[in-house]
């Protein structure tokens, strides 16, 4: 029996293939943020921990089932072979929804930037069908809400409106909800006789009046129910979600110099007081906590830069790179899958892969561990407060002990145990007055060839 307090579950209706996109990749998995496009309206579906989360897939469904699971293993898929129309998506998530008996929201894939609030509302009006509403600046191929007295009697499909109908600037941004009992009741009433021939889901509210059931709209702000249909639209939603992401954070306390500047993805995490200086882009899976700071052209990626770190100018942090507290990573160095623990220091032109970096270690300018020897990886372990020569090779695998030194430009192949200096490079040979020698003799040879 449904139950006020049963937690809603949502449909995202994924099938189409975005003709309009003009592109092979079906529209849903189109970057926005740097993730899929999908992706915004799974995080806005799960901010509302609801009891179940359907996307209905069709073009490409392997890809996007994937794409879906990848940022939510527990998504349920429904696969709807052809794409009948909206109210046809719906139906074909019927089993995934067995045992969802509070409303079900239905969302669109395309549509990113809904928010968990305004789906909030929608589940929790009073209507039997609630849609989400918005004025139209151009309401043209909007589904239009037909209104009378506040109550919503039916929605017109741009195709079959009359020239009245074509007047009305309140649209439908396709998020609609209903109890799940009365949602697939009305859906088995719709029928294909319009001028596209598709089972529209808008049809439900037509149905739903003639039968003495209530329909409302809550509204929203047009760049809320904002689409993406085209590559065009695409690169408006990205500039809006740009702009839109770095508000947040500023808003919540993360200091930026130049805002546009700053280049974010969807799950980019930065704590209060962080600050991040110009031009630095954030790929997916990077968390930066408060007070850490990010100096200017630096690029992140699946990194986690902890309290007091620093990092850049010109730095580059590559997945799996874990910088402790004040650790510091300086201009041109490249950190891969290495844990950089607190107060480390590699300042200057390095590359750290496949590494552990004991506290306070101080690795040189130009060192590098020589992680990959053309078919596998290897790991280099660094003791803490050693000191790793300028230009130091670590060929992994290999391990420097604690508070252990190298010297500079030594190629270290053997282990190092704590306290130990190692020097593994040739002796210098030094032969005297001969450098003037050679350089005269170097400049005569130039003079005659140039005379030739
Ligand atoms: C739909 C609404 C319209 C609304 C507009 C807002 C209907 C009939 N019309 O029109 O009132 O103003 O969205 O953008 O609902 N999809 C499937 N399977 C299908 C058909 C569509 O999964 O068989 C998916 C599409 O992939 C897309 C979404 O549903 O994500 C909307 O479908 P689309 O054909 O773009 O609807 P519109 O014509 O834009
Ligand atoms: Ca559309």
């Amino acid at each position: 029996m449904p139950n006020p307090s049963d937690p809603p579950a949502i449909v995202i209706l994924a099938a189409g293939k975005g003709a309009r996109m003009d592109s092979d990749l079906p529209k849903v998995l189109h970057p926005l943020g740097q993730v899929p496009m999908l992706h915004h309206a799974l995080a806005a579906a799960s901010a509302l921990d609801p009891a179940r989360i359907v996307v209905v897939t069709g073009y490409g469904a392997d890809a996007v089932t994937k794409a879906a699971r990848a940022y939510l293993p527990e998504v349920s898929i429904a696969h709807q072979t052809e794409q009948l129309g909206t109210g046809h998506a719906v139906l074909t998530a019927r089993d995934a929804l067995d045992g969802c008996d509070g409303k079900i929201i239905v969302l669109y894939g395309d549509t990113p930037f809904v928010t968990p609030q305004t789906l909030l509302a929608l589940a929790d009006a009073p209507t039997d069908v609630t849609v989400l509403g918005f004025e139209a600046a151009d309401p043209r191929g909007y589904g239009r809400l037909v209104t009378q007295n506040g109550h919503l009697d039916k929605i017109v499909e741009e195709q079959d409106a009359t020239a009245d109908d074509e007047q009305i600037t309140l649209c439908n941004s396709g998020v609609m909800a209903a109890n799940a009992t009365q949602l697939f009741n009305l859906l088995d009433a719709v029928d294909n006789s319009n001028s596209a021939a598709e089972y529209y889901l808008t049809d439900i509210v037509g149905l739903a009046r003639a039968r003495g059931l209530s329909a409302g709209v809550v509204r929203c702000h047009e760049a809320e129910t904002r689409g993406i249909n085209t590559v065009q639209q695409l690169a408006t939603a990205e500039a809006q979600f740009q702009a839109q992401a770095r508000a947040k954070l500023i808003a919540d306390g993360v200091a930026m110099a130049a805002p546009d500047t700053v280049y974010l993805a969807q799950d980019t995490a930065i704590g209060r007081g962080a600050s991040i200086e110009p031009y630095v882009v954030f790929a997916p899976g990077v968390t930066v906590e408060s007070g850490a700071t990010i100096r200017a052209f630096s690029h992140l990626e699946g990194a986690h830069v902890a309290r007091g770190a620093v990092v850049g100018p010109y730095a580059r942090l590559r997945p799996g790179a874990e910088l402790a507290e004040d650790a510091r990573i300086g201009n041109f160095v490249e950190v891969k899958n290495a844990q950089i623990d607190a107060g480390a220091k590699v300042n200057h032109l390095s590359y750290i892969g496949d590494a552990s970096i004991g506290a306070a270690a101080n690795i040189g300018a130009g060192s590098i561990t020589c992680n990959y020897d053309g078919a596998l990886k290897h790991h280099t372990t660094i003791g803490a407060g050693a000191f790793i020569g300028s230009g130091t090779l670590l060929v992994a695998p290999v391990e420097v002990g604690d508070s252990a030194y190298t010297g500079s430009g030594s190629v270290i192949t053997e282990d190092v145990s704590a306290g130990d200096l190692a020097i593994a490079r040739a002796r210098q040979v030094t032969k005297k007055g001969l450098g003037a020698r050679l350089m005269a003799r170097l400049k005569s040879l130039k003079s005659k060839q140039k005379a030739d």
